[in-house]
């Protein structure tokens, strides 16, 4: 199967009560860990790509054909989109033409005015090429490829206003971060995200900051609307960790250890762990 927009997975997740991951990719060992873990647990998945990432990977349209060469390759039957993460009204448009199937333009940094008026004209641009699209209300704590956001929590009336312009799923900041949750974290803000879904009704809710949240935490925000959860530096972790265990066991140095093709196994593999385990904690396994 090619690339689908998410907006299909995202409207059944949303009826039936459990989140899609999206997995942001960095590389080949990234697309191939996330696509092989997502087909084994039979569960529809969203590629994520961030702006940097995409410059880190040659380009979107190196990235289209990288993915799709992959789908045939691995001959995988579940639902894939290819999404843009925290895209800029520019980045959005060229995801489009390169061949994504969905992205995000995330125009929390703006005044609501100006966020309402760029998205809706992102919504029309996607619409006419049946693109799904993220937009976002109260930005996301933390830093991500050189994105900074403060951590606003989002009010529920300005998810409504960028809600009804035809989006086909909300982010909205409730206490979320990217990157590792500091210590005196004080969770999800639950009651908001309550609020934006009595507003904001069957829109599938998007959680930004995947990483660290406990799990039943992230049931609950499940509960409540939550359709779509992003997950990235958590992959990292596990990639590096299992990376540095290769080379402090000297693993490198013995016969063709050294091979890039053994040396990023191990990293790869433990992305492959960690993918198959928030897939089953989100519900989305069978569900593809
Ligand atoms: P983490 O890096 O905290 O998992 O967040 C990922 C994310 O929200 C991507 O948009």
């Amino acid at each position: 199967m090619g690339l689908v927009s998410a907006k299909e997975m995202l409207i059944k997740a949303r009826k039936e009560g459990y989140a899609v991951g999206q997995f942001n990719i960095n590389n080949l060992e990234w697309i191939k860990a996330v696509l092989t873990a997502s087909e084994e647990m039979k569960s529809p998945v969203i590629l994520g790509v961030s702006e940097g990432a995409g410059k880190y990977m040659t380009g979107y349209k190196t990235v289209v054909a990288m993915v799709e060469g992959m789908l045939d390759f691995y001959n995988i039957t579940v639902p894939v989109a290819l999404h843009l993460d925290h895209g800029s009204f520019e980045g959005a448009k060229a995801c489009i033409e390169a061949g994504f199937s969905s992205v995000m333009f995330d125009g929390s940094h703006y005044s609501i005015e100006e966020n309402v008026q760029k998205t809706k004209e992102i919504v029309k641009y996607a619409a006419e090429r049946g693109i799904s699209v993220e937009a976002e209300v109260g930005s996301i704590g933390g830093e991500e490829d050189g994105v900074v956001g403060g951590g606003e929590v989002a009010d529920p009336m300005e998810c409504k206003m960028i809600a009804d312009l035809g989006v086909t799923m909300l982010a909205a900041g409730i206490g979320n971060i990217h990157g590792k949750y500091p210590a005196n974290w004080q969770g999800l803000r639950l009651d908001v995200l309550k609020k934006i879904q009595e507003v904001a009704g069957i829109m599938p809710l998007v959680l930004h900051g995947g990483t660290g949240i406990p799990d039943q935490m992230v049931k609950d925000a499940i509960a409540l609307g939550v359709s779509k959860i992003n997950v990235n530096t958590e992959c990292q972790l596990v990639f590096a960790a299992a990376t540095r265990e290769y080379i402090l066991a000297d693993k490198d140095l013995v016969g063709k250890g050294f091979d890039p093709r053994k040396l990023l196994a191990p990293g790869t593999q433990a992305v492959i762990n960690t993918v198959k385990e928030k897939i089953e904690l989100f519900g989305s396994a069978n569900k593809a």
